[in-house]
């Protein structure tokens, strides 16, 4: 079947198991390229013609497998049968099947409108989630295909969101955690060699396929499980409801976060955001929504280009508009209250991907002169700061005076 190569035991039951959604999350060097490899030869030799594609961060990322599924393939036919083209981007021609490997990264979003029947994505936790869940699982869904997620851990993220769901979710969602000493060709000097050159969470990640927040990452993944668990609850309906907005900038959104409560407890309601809108429709629809919700009061960034956006947006609308100059100093007490707030389970979130998404990737970085807190390169952190702006314009929690001595003892 698979030509003189033997599958190791969890290579055999990866390939054996035919479900629509399979998440491999492998340490290094399990053989997940050799796998998915052969998980395309099989498909490619089905008897119909297939569309089979292989995506990863980069092109780059691609070709160990594409190479591999190419050597399998003229080992099986001597060569012939096999048209093969490499650039500008990799294609195989087989009879009348088709394999092509592309990058997320750049082509992510043109590959939307295609179909296949099978897609497998390597380096699958390190793929912006909406690639995944809004570009490549349609693509599968009409044809009857399948995809597969193969990676190595990338903290609690949506590759981790997909895996979970293969641990509890028999029929749709198959996933299997590989550690990477199920592969019995991996020297077990070498293993010990790499557990003693790293630290116990590295090697955890990298070969032992855990699930660990990065050292990093601001908001830690159970205390936004915990906030979008707690939702809308526990919020008196006539409490107050206030506005964050967050101009774009070059290449980012506009985002618009509301908060009802008190700074110490309370819901963020709902987020939108805005691409490439221009400054006037942008303010009349930010207008709109801060009416229908009744806003009290709104706060943004006016660094920048959010001066004059700010200057568009005041007359069309009815509750203050209050503007901040943004500097290092003043984004970091904002993302600390946000993250004190998640941390004591006292902030209750929508079960918005996009927002949760910038959330988890939101990270801290040493630099010489402090802590870079952004997004990663090529990230969003817009819906993260309109939500800490819109936590920030809530009022100070109100407490009642308790006397415990006195005439006027309370
Ligand atoms: N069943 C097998 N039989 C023989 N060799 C195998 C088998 N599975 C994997 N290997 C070998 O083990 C090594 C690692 O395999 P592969 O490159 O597929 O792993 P990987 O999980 O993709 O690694 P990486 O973490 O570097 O991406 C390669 O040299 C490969 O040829
Ligand atoms: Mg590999």
């Amino acid at each position: 079947m698979f030509l003189g190569w033997k599958p190791h035991a969890g290579q055999r039951l990866f390939l054996e198991t035919k479900v629509p959604i399979k998440v491999l999350a492998c340490g290094r060097r399990w053989g997940k390229s050799e796998a998915c490899a052969h998980e395309i030869v099989q498909t490619l030799n089905e008897p119909a013609p297939r569309e089979v594609l292989i995506v990863a961060p980069t092109q780059d990322q691609c070709l160990p497998i594409f190479d591999k599924v190419c050597e399998i393939l003229q080992r099986q036919t001597g060569g012939p049968a096999v048209l093969l083209r490499r650039s500008p981007r990799p294609m195989l021609r087989y009879g009348g099947s088709r394999l092509l490997a592309r990058s997320s990264a750049r082509e992510g979003r043109y590959l939307r409108g295609r179909k296949a029947h099978l897609i497998v994505v390597d380096e699958a936790a390190f793929l912006q989630s909406p690639v995944i869940m809004e570009t490549l699982l349609p693509m599968v869904a009409d044809t009857g295909g399948r995809i597969v997620l193969a990676s190595t851990p990338q903290g609690k993220n949506h590759f981790h969101a997909l895996f979970a769901q293969g641990q509890i979710e028999e029929g749709r969602v198959w996933s299997q955690q590989c550690p990477s000493w199920q592969n019995p060709l991996l020297s077990p000097v070498q293993l010990d060699w790499q557990r003693d050159s790293m630290s116990g969470q590295q090697f955890g990640v990298e070969y032992q396929a855990q699930f660990v927040d990065p050292a990093g990452q601001v908001f830690k993944s159970e205390w936004l499980e915990k906030a979008v668990k707690r939702g809308n609850s526990e919020i008196d309906s006539d409490a107050p409801i206030v506005a964050g907005i967050d101009w774009a900038r070059y290449h980012d959104y506009t985002a618009l976060a509301i908060a009802q409560g008190y700074r110490s407890h309370a819901v963020i309601r709902a987020v939108y955001r805005w691409h490439r809108v221009p400054w006037q429709a942008q303010a009349q629809q930010i207008a709109q929504t801060l009416r229908e919700f009744h806003v009290e009061r709104a706060l943004c960034d006016r660094t920048g280009a959010g001066d004059a956006a700010m200057e568009i947006l005041e007359p069309l609308c009815d509750c203050p508009i209050e503007g901040i100059v943004f500097n290092a100093a003043h984004k970091g007490r904002l993302i600390d209250q946000l993250a004190l707030v998640l941390e004591k389970g006292s902030l209750g979130l929508p079960n918005e991907e996009a927002l949760l998404n910038e959330l988890r990737f939101f990270e801290a970085v040493p630099r010489d002169n402090g802590v870079k807190l952004s997004a990663p390169i090529g990230g969003h952190d817009d819906l993260v700061i309109a939500t800490a702006l819109a936590l920030d314009a809530l009022p100070a929690p109100y407490h009642t005076p308790i006397c415990i001595a006195g005439k006027r003892r309370v």
